[in-house]
């Protein structure tokens, strides 16, 4: 029996370079060694002020991205969140043993909600634990993730531990997989905050979607040090994250690329970062040009039959285990 992984992301903004690197990227290399479901999001998508048409419009292009990235129907379960209302069902279940406290700590709430609790949404609050009901669903072995989703990781797996203690064995108690170069991509103009797709500054992300001028001119314009070296510093880490972007789009190791740039100027480094980045995502975009919705709609149902008999299986077991079957 193959272990499983579940992972997914939000149907919202246009999915970065970070999200690639720190995510997709990983999915696509692990969906031979496990039984694989990539889920698109769609109900932790309204969390926020939307509007319906668009996440109608960016529910397909996400489903497109993935299968360009290189996710493959044939090895992979790929579907779309409200497609199988398992999800939304165990959530309600999840957040009667969930704690107040413990959802207040995250920092994701706290950045999302802006410190103003009183007007933030509730799901927004309660967000996690349908991150969590996602995950649990599939008795998920390993969840790939970027760094910012460790927080909520560890959350899943207190609910996990927490439910089968009081009610007997249920859930797989998952562990994350962030991947040791690429989990926590900066942001091209503030490298103290990540790459996000909601950053009111669009010249600090690389969208995948991006045309070959706008992605020279972000790197172009991405900002440095006072410094020369070009190395993978801790201390100077606008750098740093230059070259682990460079590093992970050409595949070279990390020494590799310190030599490579020995000698040379920030300068070369962005234009050979850009150059490396308009070569890599040329062919994605290409990818992502070549799916209709009608192909992309049976390629999502198949998912959500496959996903929900997983789901539903666990769901059973929990309503047993709840009393109320
Ligand atoms: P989302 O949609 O924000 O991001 C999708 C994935 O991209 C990773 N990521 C990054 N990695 C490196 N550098 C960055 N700057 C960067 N920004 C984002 C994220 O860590 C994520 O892995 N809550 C999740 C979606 C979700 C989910 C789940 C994930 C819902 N249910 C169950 C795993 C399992 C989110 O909002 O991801």
């Amino acid at each position: 029996m193959k272990k499983r992984i579940f992972s997914g992301a939000q149907p919202t903004g246009e999915l970065h370079i970070g999200n690639y690197l720190g995510a997709l990227k990983n999915w696509v290399a692990l969906q031979d060694k496990y039984e694989s479901f990539y889920c698109i999001v769609n109900l932790h998508a309204v969390t926020l002020p939307q509007d319906p048409k668009t996440l109608r419009q960016k529910t397909l292009d996400l489903a497109r991205i993935y299968l360009a990235a290189g996710l493959d129907p044939e090895r992979s379960t790929i579907f779309i969140q409200s497609d199988v209302p398992a999800h939304a069902e165990l959530t309600w279940v999840l957040s009667c043993i969930a704690r107040m406290g413990e959802l207040e700590r995250m920092t994701q709430f706290k950045d999302k909600g802006k410190g103003n609790t009183e007007r933030a949404g509730v799901g927004l609050f309660t967000y996690p634990i349908l991150m969590a009901a996602d995950i649990l669903l599939y008795q998920t072995d390993l969840v790939p993730v970027g760094q910012d989703q460790k927080q909520h990781l560890e959350l899943t797996r207190d609910l996990a531990e927490r439910f089968n203690r009081d009610f007997g064995e249920t859930f797989k108690v998952p562990e994350p997989y962030i991947p040791p170069v690429g989990a926590n991509i900066l942001s091209l103009q503030d490298p103290t905050k990540k790459m996000s797709k909601s950053d009111e500054n669009a010249a600090g992300a690389i969208f995948l979607l991006d045309d070959a001028d706008t992605i020279t001119k972000k790197i172009k314009r991405a900002v440095t040090d006072s410094g020369t070296e070009i190395n993978f510093d801790e201390n100077r880490p606008a750098i740093r994250n230059l070259l682990t972007i460079y590093q992970l789009l050409t595949g070279k190791t990390a020494d590799e690329c310190v030599a490579h740039f020995v000698g040379k100027g920030y300068g070369q480094l962005k234009g050979e970062l850009a150059e490396a980045t308009v070569e890599f995502l040329r062919p994605f975009q290409e990818r992502v040009k070549q799916y209709d919705d009608d192909s992309l709609r049976k390629i999502l149902d198949d998912g959500a039959d496959k996903a929900s008999s997983v789901a539903s299986t666990t769901l059973k077991t929990v309503y047993e285990r709840m009393g109320f079957n």
